[in-house]
């Protein structure tokens, strides 16, 4: 640089900190400081950097958190947030954290139930990756690269736009993000035919604690195999995610059937539970579970909504439920036609079809915002009716918001994966993928505990009909009661509690992998996998 560029370069960087912190001086000013000396386009990372003391942090946040619970005033929030537009500027700031003494926080899709991409007790900043959203689908190879930023929505809207025949079997809600939700496993309507999202990844783009800039060849399959499942954050940050796309028959056939106690729903899902894991993996039927006021009785009473997807016509989806379901009493008018599987999303929450590619594509969650807490299992036997009925007394017992299930049924292509494939374990002899919600509104603190208290009782209470030894989780649906890290040192043994429930026997080369190639545990997370 010449002397004059260089004075010429003092001024802006003058201009900048002076922009940055006209106020109080911030005590991560020295992280900020650092990240625009290092960079070699410091105008173009500031305007990436927000502070509690800039306009932009404040909106930044409101429309990452996912759960309310983490909107609190007491919740911990970031003393910076960075939302890169070029890959130099990660490596800068993975440098300048370590050098000051900020913990990394990566977020893309900010669904995480436990907020663990954007609050910690500890010093951190947020890698808000937002602009990482890019979808570049291949029709003839069969394959997209996916941004970490990109939400599910946008890949399925960008995929069936290429080919409405073409599809990649991700989660259902449309706003989650990549970089998250493969990273952790990521299941929906596709996953009996074609496994999970984490299954069907064909080469990732990362970076490294070192800095580096990794894709499959240069980061190993030992890396490769950890960021299908195992938790990105305790490995590297996700730039990116070469997929498989998978073929989807143009006929498409699907039914939703609502069942109350008074029309037989005890029986049905316990019939459910026999028939759903064994079907053809052209054929899911969900089940959500939750309590209503029946219009009939004035009453309270357990709801149970039946949804599916065929790959098929009406006629032969009715036989096959007069075959295996005859109790669920399908007829072919209760059927309908999609045009192509995505609309089935927008059918699984009860929209209109004709605004699924708005909802697909909108950055505005599809749900309401709610302050919730979740849980979730696996169920290895069907659970007998005495024990169903245990779970309706209980969930008769609690105030609305009802506490609300999903059970998906596993089996066909979910049982064929082997256990060791990827992180993933809950593989054959797993039936049933159950996912437990409690919500409630309102900031008041105690109505936060009682009701964080009721869903911890029924999860006891779901604990008597699955193994328990260890009992399993899925890593996706993070749940910070089953064990968190140390702020200081966390040895292997205390993170396997919480580790082997979602890991099983992958924990071990999960560690390993760790120890290999982050030892000094840059990526740390409140349960993030700690090195040797
Ligand atoms: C309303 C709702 C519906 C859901 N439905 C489903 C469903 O149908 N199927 C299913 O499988 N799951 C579902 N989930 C769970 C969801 O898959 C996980 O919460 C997932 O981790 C969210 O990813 P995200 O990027 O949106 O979240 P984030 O909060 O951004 O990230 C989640 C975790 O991944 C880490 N991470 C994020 N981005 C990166 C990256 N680029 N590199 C490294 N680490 C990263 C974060 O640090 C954090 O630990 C649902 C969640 C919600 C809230
Ligand atoms: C976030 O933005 C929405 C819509 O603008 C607003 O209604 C809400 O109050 C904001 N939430 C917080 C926590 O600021
Ligand atoms: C769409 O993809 C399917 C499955 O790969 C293929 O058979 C079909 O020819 C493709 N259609 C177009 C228009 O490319
Ligand atoms: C409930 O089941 C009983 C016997 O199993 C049957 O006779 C009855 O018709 C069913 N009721 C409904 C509403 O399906
Ligand atoms: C599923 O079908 C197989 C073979 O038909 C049978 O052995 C098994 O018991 C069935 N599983 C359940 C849960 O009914
Ligand atoms: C009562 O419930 C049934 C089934 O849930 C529904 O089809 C019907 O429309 C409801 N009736 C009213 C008046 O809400």
């Amino acid at each position: 640089m010449t002397k004059s560029n260089n004075l010429a370069f003092q001024f802006i960087l003058f201009l900048l900190y002076s922009f940055l912190w006209a106020a109080s001086a911030d005590p991560h000013q020295d992280f900020i400081t650092c990240c625009l000396q290092k960079s070699s386009d410091p105008v173009a990372f500031s305007r990436v950097i927000s502070t509690p003391q800039t306009s932009s942090y404040s909106s930044i946040l409101n429309v990452t958190v996912q759960n309310l619970r983490f909107t609190l005033p007491n919740t911990p929030k970031p003393r910076v947030i960075i939302t890169p537009d070029r890959d130099s500027q990660i490596q800068t700031a993975i440098r300048c954290s370590k050098k000051h003494g900020l913990q990394i926080r990566i977020l893309s899709g900010g669904h995480d139930f436990e907020g663990s991409s954007y609050v910690s007790d500890v010093p951190f900043f947020v890698l808000n990756m937002f602009n990482y959203r890019s979808v570049s689908v291949d029709a003839k190879s069969r394959t997209a690269w996916v941004g970490a930023g990109a939400t599910l929505g946008e890949t399925y809207y960008n995929i069936v736009k290429t080919n409405r025949s073409l599809a990649f079997p991700g989660g259902y809600y449309p706003q989650i993000g990549i970089g998250g939700h493969v990273s952790g496993g990521g299941y929906g309507c596709l996953l009996r035919k074609f496994g999970l999202a984490a299954d069907n990844v064909l080469d990732a783009r990362v970076i490294d604690a070192n800095g580096r800039i990794l894709n499959r060849k240069s980061m190993g399959e030992d890396l490769f195999w950890a960021i299908r499942g195992g938790m990105g954050a305790s490995f590297a940050v996700i730039l990116e995610y070469r997929v498989r796309l998978v073929e989807i028959s143009k006929e498409l056939t699907a039914f939703r059937l609502l069942k109350t106690l008074e029309t037989n729903a005890t029986d049905l899902v316990h019939k459910w539970q026999y028939v759903a894991p064994n079907l053809s993996e052209n054929l899911l039927l969900e089940l959500s579970l939750t309590v209503i006021q029946s219009n009939q009785t004035g009453k309270r009473t357990v709801q149970a909504t039946f949804v599916t997807l065929f790959e098929g016509g009406a006629d032969e989806l009715v036989s096959i439920m007069d075959e295996q379901f005859p109790e669920l009493g399908l007829v072919k008018k209760d059927c309908i036609q999609l045009s192509s599987w995505v609309e089935f999303i927008i059918y699984f929450y009860g929209r209109p079809l004709e605004l699924t590619d708005s909802l697909l594509t909108s950055r505005v969650s599809l749900n309401p915002k709610s302050y919730f807490k979740s849980k979730s299992d696996f169920i290895q036997k069907p659970i007998p009716k005495q024990g169903i009925q245990k779970l309706w007394d209980m969930m008769l017992k609690i105030d609305f918001p009802a506490l609300l299930m999903n059970w998906t049924p596993l089996g066909a292509k979910m049982a064929e994966i082997p256990e060791s494939e990827i992180p993933f374990p809950h593989r054959a002899g797993n039936i049933i993928l159950v996912y437990e919600k409690i919500q409630w509104m309102g900031t008041d603190p105690k109505l936060m505990q009682q009701r964080i208290a009721l869903i911890r009782e029924f999860h006891s209470l779901m604990g008597e009909f699955v193994d328990n030894d260890p009992r399993a989780a899925y890593a996706d649906y993070r749940d910070l009661d089953l064990g968190v890290n140390n702020v200081g040192k966390t040895s292997v043994e205390q993170a396997r509690i919480w580790g082997a429930q979602y890991f099983k026997n992958n924990f071990d080369r999960l560690v390993k992998v760790k120890t290999m190639v982050d030892p000094h545990d840059y990526f740390k997370n409140e349960q993030s996998i700690p090195p040797l």
